[in-house]
Order: C-alpha cells, then sequence, then structure tokens
C-alpha cells in the first residue's frame, strides 16, 4: 500500500495535501481520463467493498521454521507453508514483490462440494486457528460451499478477491499467472481478474481435456477445464503483456512433428533431411491484394512459368522467391510438375518448439493425476482434486526459466512442487518453487491434514527426482503460520499491572529464538530460504542471516550484562567486517535479554556509534 502510494505521488504530487490523497485534485489532473459516473462496467456483489478492505489489512500472524518437516533444510531454495493462503502471503509481501515469476494456481472449483474459506477482517490469524482446531475449539467450521447458501457466489468471490489481489504484487513485471478453473464460476473469475490484472494483461484462456469421455449420468457433459492466463506488465510500445512476449514453446506434439517428413522429389531425397510442407500463396481479396506479389515464376522441373492462382498472390517478394529457388527451398511435387510450389521448412532448422494452441495438445487426464497420487502413495483416494504432473510441467516449462520462482498457493497434494522437482531433475535448470496449502482435516490418521500429504509428495518425489540427478535442488523447507512472536498489548483486558508484568518479556513462551528470528527476516523483506549462521559470543548465541545484512540476538531473559555487552559488540562487529554486506545492517536486540539497562546502552551505543554504525532495533 505504501509503494503504491509512494508511486502515485511521484506521478502526482499535487493529489497529496498532507501526505493523504486529495480526489478532487487528482479527478481534475486526471481529465476525461477519469470516470465519473454512478454506472461502471465489471461485477458487483454483496462484500466487495471488505474483501478488498481485507487484502490490505496487514497480517499481525508469522511463519515458524519447522527444520523436522523439512528436507535438506541448509541447502534448498523451495519452500512449503502450512497456513491460510491469505495471511501467507501478506506475510510474503515485503520479501518477494515483484519476484515471482509464475503463479500457478487451482482453487476450489465451487462445485458445491468445496470448502471455501471464510476470512475474517478482525483477527486473520485467531480466524485461521479455530477454523483449523489449533486453539482447543474444534475445527468443524469447515464446512462445504453449498449452493443453497444463498451466498454460494459472493462467498467463492469474497475468498478469491483478496487473494488474487496480493498475488499480483507478488509477480515480476514479465511474470503471469495461471488459473484452473470450471465452467461454474469461470464467468466471475475472468471479471475480477480483468479488474484486478487489468483486462489488457489477459493473455488467454487454455483449454484442457481432463476427461476422455463426456459423464455418463448426463445428456451433455463437460469434458474440459479452463486455464485462465494472466500477464502483469506490458511490453514496451505494445499490447500484449511481457509475459507473454516472454513465454517459452512448447514441446513439437507427436501429431506437429510427423508433418517433417522426407518427400520424395525429381532429382531424389534432399540432403537437408525432412521438411513441413509450407504454402508460397496468400488470400489476395479486398484490401490484401498488393500488385507487386503477381509475377511470374519459373518451375525449374518443367520450364514454364507459373503464377498464383485465382485470388491469391505470392506470400513473398520476387526477389525472395528466387532466392529461395536457387537454394533448393521450393518443392514442386512427386515429379515436379506442380504448378504452386510449397516452401521447405526444414525440421533441422524449425524452432525448438511449437506455439502453444489454446486447446492444449496431447495432455494427460484428471484419471491420470489420481493414478500418480495412488502410485506415490500405495493406495487409492487419498485427495480428491490433483492435476498431472505433466501438464503443470507443460505450465511451468510455458511460463518461467531456470532461477526463477514459481507459486502455488493452493497447493492441494503438492503436484507443482513435484513438477518443478521434476523439470529440474531432468536438466530444465533450477526453478524454486513456494507453496502454501491449509492444513484442511482428512479424516485419515496417518495423514492428518492435505498439508500432511502435500509434505509427504514433496518427500517421495523428491527421492525420484534425486535418483534422476544428483546436482538437482530436491529439498524444501518447510514453515506453519502461526499468531505473531510478540505478545501485543490485548485492550479488552482489564488486569492492567499483570499485562504490564507479562509484557517485560513479550515473546510468547513457547517460541524459540529461530521463531523470533524468521519473523524478523520476513519484516525486513528477506528470502525465506536465507542461509542463517550462528556464533557465541561471550556464552551468548548471535544469529547472521541475509549475508550479513541482518544480526538479531535473542538469548533467554536477563543473559546480557555489564559483564558480556562490549564482547558481544564486539564479536558483531568484526562478523560484519567478515561477510562485508553491501547494505545497511540491521542489529536485533531482545529487550528482556538485558540483566540491566546499562548493559543495554553499552551495547547499542557501540554499535550505533561505531565508524559504519549498525541500525539497532528493540523487540
Ligand atoms: C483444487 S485443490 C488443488 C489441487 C492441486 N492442484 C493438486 O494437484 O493437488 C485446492 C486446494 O486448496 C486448498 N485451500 C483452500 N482454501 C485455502 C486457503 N485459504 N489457504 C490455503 N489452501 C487452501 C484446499 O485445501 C485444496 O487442497
Amino acid at each position: 500500500m505504501a509503494e503504491n502510494l509512494e508511486q502515485l505521488r511521484k506521478i502526482f504530487p499535487s493529489a497529496f495535501t498532507e501526505g493523504k490523497v486529495d480526489f478532487e485534485a487528482l479527478r481534475e489532473l486526471l481529465g476525461d481520463a477519469a470516470d465519473d459516473g454512478d454506472e461502471k462496467f465489471g461485477l458487483t456483489w454483496f462484500g466487495k467493498r471488505n474483501a478488498r478492505r481485507i487484502a490490505l489489512k496487514p497480517s499481525t500472524a508469522t511463519l515458524m521454521p519447522r527444520p523436522d518437516e523439512s528436507l535438506s533444510w541448509d541447502s534448498t531454495q523451495n519452500v512449503m507453508i502450512e497456513g491460510d493462503n491469505l495471511e501467507v502471503l501478506k506475510l510474503l509481501q515485503k520479501s518477494y514483490a515483484n519476484q515471482v515469476k509464475l503463479i500457478v494456481i487451482d482453487p476450489p472449483y465451487n462445485t458445491g462440494k468445496d470448502f471455501i474459506y471464510p476470512d475474517s477482517f478482525q483477527d486473520g490469524v485467531q480466524n485461521y486457528l479455530e477454523l483449523t482446531g489449533q486453539t482447543g475449539v474444534d475445527g468443524t467450521r469447515l464446512s462445504s460451499n453449498s449452493e443453497t447458501s444463498g451466498r454460494y457466489h459472493s462467498a467463492w468471490l469474497d475468498m478469491m478477491y483478496p487473494r488474487l489481489f496480493l498475488a499480483r504484487q507478488l509477480l515480476s513485471e514479465d511474470g503471469a499467472i495461471f488459473i484452473f478453473i470450471d465452467s461454474t464460476e469461470v464467468a466471475n473469475l475472468r471479471l475480477i481478474c480483468d479488474e484486478i490484472f487489468g483486462g489488457d494483461c489477459f493473455v488467454i484462456d487454455l483449454i484442457w481435456r481432463k476427461r476422455d469421455g463426456a459423464p455418463n449420468d448426463r445428456t451433455v457433459g463437460s469434458v474440459h477445464d479452463h486455464i485462465l492466463v494472466y500477464g502483469k506488465g506490458l511490453a514496451p510500445n505494445s499490447t500484449r503483456t511481457l509475459a507473454e512476449e516472454r513465454f517459452n514453446l512448447m514441446p513439437r506434439t507427436a501429431k506437429a512433428d510427423a508433418q517433417y517428413q522426407v518427400f520424395r522429389e525429381p532429382g531424389g531425397p534432399d540432403p537437408r533431411g525432412a521438411f513441413r510442407k509450407i504454402d508460397t500463396t496468400a488470400n489476395a481479396k479486398g484490401g490484401r491484394d498488393v500488385a507487386s506479389l503477381h509475377y511470374g515464376l519459373t518451375n525449374p522441373h518443367t520450364g514454364e512459368v507459373v503464377y498464383p492462382r485465382e485470388g491469391t498472390c505470392w506470400r513473398h517478394s520476387q526477389e525472395e522467391m528466387e532466392r529461395l529457388q536457387a537454394d533448393g527451398r521450393l518443392y514442386w511435387g512427386v515429379n515436379g510438375t506442380a504448378t504452386t510450389p510449397m516452401r521447405k521448412l526444414y525440421r533441422s532448422e524449425a524452432k525448438d518448439g511449437m506455439t502453444t494452441p489454446s486447446i492444449l495438445p496431447d495432455m494427460p487426464f484428471n484419471q491420470h493425476a489420481a493414478r500418480e497420487l495412488e502410485v506415490l502413495f500405495g493406495r487409492k483416494s487419498i485427495f480428491d482434486t490433483p492435476k498431472p504432473v505433466d501438464l503443470l510441467r507443460l505450465l511451468i516449462r510455458i511460463g518461467s526459466n531456470p532461477g526463477d520462482i514459481v507459486m502455488d498457493f493452493f497447493a492441494g497434494s503438492g503436484s507443482t512442487g513435484e513438477a518443478v522437482l521434476k523439470s529440474n531433475s531432468e536438466g530444465a535448470g533450477d526453478r524454486r518453487f513456494i507453496l502454501a496449502q491449509l492444513p484442511e482435516p482428512t479424516g485419515f490418521g496417518d495423514f492428518a491434514t492435505i498439508a500432511d500429504i502435500t509434505r509427504a509428495r514433496l518427500r517421495s518425489s523428491s527421492q525420484a527426482a534425486a535418483s534422476t540427478s544428483s546436482t538437482a535442488d530436491t529439498g524444501f523447507r518447510s514453515f506453519s503460520l502461526g499468531a505473531g512472536n510478540i505478545v501485543r498489548w490485548d485492550t479488552s483486558r482489564q488486569d492492567f499491572e499483570q499485562q504490564a508484568f507479562e509484557q517485560i518479556d513479550n515473546i510468547r513462551e513457547d517460541r524459540a529464538e529461530w521463531d523470533v528470528l524468521f519473523e524478523l527476516l520476513l519484516s525486513q523483506g528477506l528470502d525465506l530460504a536465507s542461509s542463517v549462521e550462528s556464533r557465541v559470543f561471550a556464552g551468548t548465541q548471535v544469529f547472521a542471516t541475509g549475508g550479513g545484512l541482518l544480526f538479531a540476538c535473542l538469548p533467554p531473559s536477563g543473559s546480557i550484562n555489564a559483564g558480556n555487552s562490549e564482547e558481544i559488540a564486539k564479536g558483531i562487529i568484526s562478523w560484519r567486517d567478515e561477510l562485508q554486506p553491501e547494505a545497511d545492517v540491521t542489529v536485533f536486540l531482545k529487550d528482556a535479554a538485558f540483566g540491566d539497562d546499562i548493559a543495554k546502552a553499552n551495547l547499542v551505543a557501540i554499535l550505533e556509534q561505531h565508524e559504519s554504525p549498525f541500525v539497532v532495533k528493540s523487540l
């Protein structure tokens, strides 16, 4: 929000009075471009304003590291987060704004059987903990959104709107989002995406054939899903998105490959090998007719001079056609007697791939995805709505490149994570994934929540990926959403003295130093995959992360005193000098760790008054 306001202030400085937007002034500055009418094009529903406010309300939650649930914690760049994705998306804003190249999501389709997450404006994380049964209250409020609920579409839109809004901010300028959906909500989704991403940034509606035959119990039945694709920024001087301009081609299908053949010709097979035949004429009706494209061309086999057929003209200039002819790049039929030659496009010279058609060809069906899970888990029906890994791999190939971040915040069984691992291990370069998944209860004893299934799938597919490549990153760092580490002042409590006493150490009792460290890391906009080191100075543990951009000293209460504060400060200074970070360095000190004020003042003074001073913050 602050960044957006800053951008607006840069463009329209005179539309700001005392730091606030002056809408009247802005309207005048915009002139005719401002839409003053009461009636506007777009989708409205009861609750839309609240959905917008929910997106902008900061989160009070944090992401707690779970090294025991992770794989290769120290070396991996991949991240799996258990939690409600709205809070998660908010927490990731600072670290990943404009950094994610590709978001692939497969949200609940709102078919009447899905659980649709009810957000709370009051307290997002408390709502989450209650809904998922983590506050002692049974998580029974997780019921499906039925068609008879009266707010059927609105409830789904309330859920989707803020998440898409926050997702857009994470995308890089050349990034794209691919959203799976079926006919139930496709029209509504398209309208809110036009609003959030901008109608100009709509790229395509891809159609995935998800089943072979239509359902038997219907007279007309759907066999496809939609994948709506939106980019973020437009390419310079273009009506297309940057994402689309940078998309990769898809691999050629067997059918497309079969068009390349070694055709028979009068002089024997072409030594350049297989080629595809391309029309050399173009429709010349109406305004498309160009006089200079009607010329005679000599057939080298018969000597006959040929002209384009009635209603057509040549596609290329005379000079270009003669160059193609001289280079043996025109095909005149098996006997050389054709009256219209074809151009040869050699397989060896063709692009490494093909344009992705809007109806995706040769993709696996839903049933293949179910089978993939059955093979991984050794049993049927562990998760209802998985997507096929090869379909996700195709989307990942089109929309991202090695080194890019691929995100899926409706991760389900973790198929997007598996698709990234598989692509990486098969030599497509290292992409990173960030997944988020709600711990929705499953009713199974062994995998109590869907998030457990996600992690289990990642672990199992990581093994398979590691057996294909010994160098690919096949691990993941696991995190879980929880209430912030700092206990905030509760204005509803009457026992002020007791609360003030509790606030002396304001970090939640059940939290470890690492938990606090990762909250600080996010608050400073560092990557969740940053490496963290620790050293002990005068018996006190100090952490450094972000290549030395952040130091944190969070030991138990009272453990820093006049006897060790100087040594700790000197330790931090020499460590910073070793790491040589390129920007300002922040040191976080836990207030309650100091035995007395003098020790704190001493440590802070040494750090702040150093010739290259530190930014010191207390918590
Ligand atoms: C259609 S499934 C995704 C399936 C996934 N593409 C796959 O192949 O396994 C949607 C998932 O989103 C999860 N979900 C729904 N609301 C959520 C929320 N607020 N935060 C995080 N995950 C959520 C559901 O638990 C479900 O697993």
